[in-house]
């Protein structure tokens, strides 16, 4: 990546840090008082671009805040994340109910809309800001099987593959999100993460907004998903897929 376009990315990334501060603030209380607290350890000393939260030895990073949605759809990212080739990789069948969790803009759930004509996306997001984007887009794209949730609402929806792209990282609750979605999953179900590579310092993400597999493979043990496979076709980010254990 030229050295321009990195520190532009490093600027936006430093603004969306700043903007999080109100999206944080609107993560549900519930989820709070459900929390295991055990689970979680503070750290006064830590990354300003985290949290201050660790969950398995990971700094949870801040929401990226809707004020910076126009860098979720910027040109770039077509070659950068190859959006066509994720969702070909996804293997999906045309009557498949997917949950895109952290939707934002819906830049993937409306790629994902095209390869499930007789399905449904949910395009779960915890901004209502970012759903409103996503009602937009949805009259302008005139996809009727896009439907627009608070994430509040996923675990009626038992979808057959799940999908978060740079969302698990931020999450203020992995533990609680996660038992969440594995219970709304249908035995069987695939959950398909994509997040940068944790390993690769030439990534030029900041490190709170980047996971190793083995640290994935780790936090979804945790919550019983077993691993299936990494595919590495993307250059900068690990698309991992893991899967509910079928009914015995
Ligand atoms: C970096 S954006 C990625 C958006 C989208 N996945 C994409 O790749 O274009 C992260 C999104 O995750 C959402 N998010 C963070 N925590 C969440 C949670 N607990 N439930 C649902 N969405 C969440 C944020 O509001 C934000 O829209």
């Amino acid at each position: 990546m030229r050295t321009a376009k990195r520190n532009s990315l490093f600027l936006l990334l430093a603004l969306v840090a700043l903007a999080c501060q109100r999206a944080q603030s609107q993560a549900p209380q519930k989820a709070a008082a459900q929390s295991d607290a055990a689970v979680y350890e503070t750290r006064a000393k830590h990354d300003p671009d985290g949290i201050g939260k660790f969950y398995l030895g990971r700094e949870i990073a801040h929401v990226m805040g809707y004020q910076g949605a126009s860098w979720l759809e910027r040109p770039e990212r077509i070659e950068e994340e190859q959006p066509d080739k994720v969702v070909a990789q996804m293997k999906l069948k045309p009557t498949d109910a997917v949950a895109d969790i952290g939707a934002g803009t819906g830049y993937f759930s409306f790629r994902i809309a095209r390869a499930v004509p007789q399905g449904k996306v949910y395009a779960v997001d915890l901004q209502p800001e970012m759903l409103a984007i996503i009602e937009q887009r949805k009259k302008q794209f005139s996809a009727a099987n896009v439907v627009a949730l608070q994430s509040t609402e996923t675990e009626a929806k038992l979808p057959d593959v799940v999908l978060m792209v740079d969302v698990y990282h931020e999450i203020a609750y992995p533990l609680e999100m996660m038992r969440s979605i594995v219970k709304a999953m249908k035995p069987g179900a695939r959950f398909i993460q994509i997040e940068y590579r944790g390993e690769d310092p030439t990534v030029p993400i900041k490190a709170v907004h980047k996971m190793t597999v083995a640290q994935c493979r780790k936090e979804m043990a945790a919550v019983g998903l077993v691993w299936k496979e990494t595919k590495d076709f993307l250059p900068q980010q690990h698309f991992i897929v893991f899967e509910k254990p079928p009914k015995p």
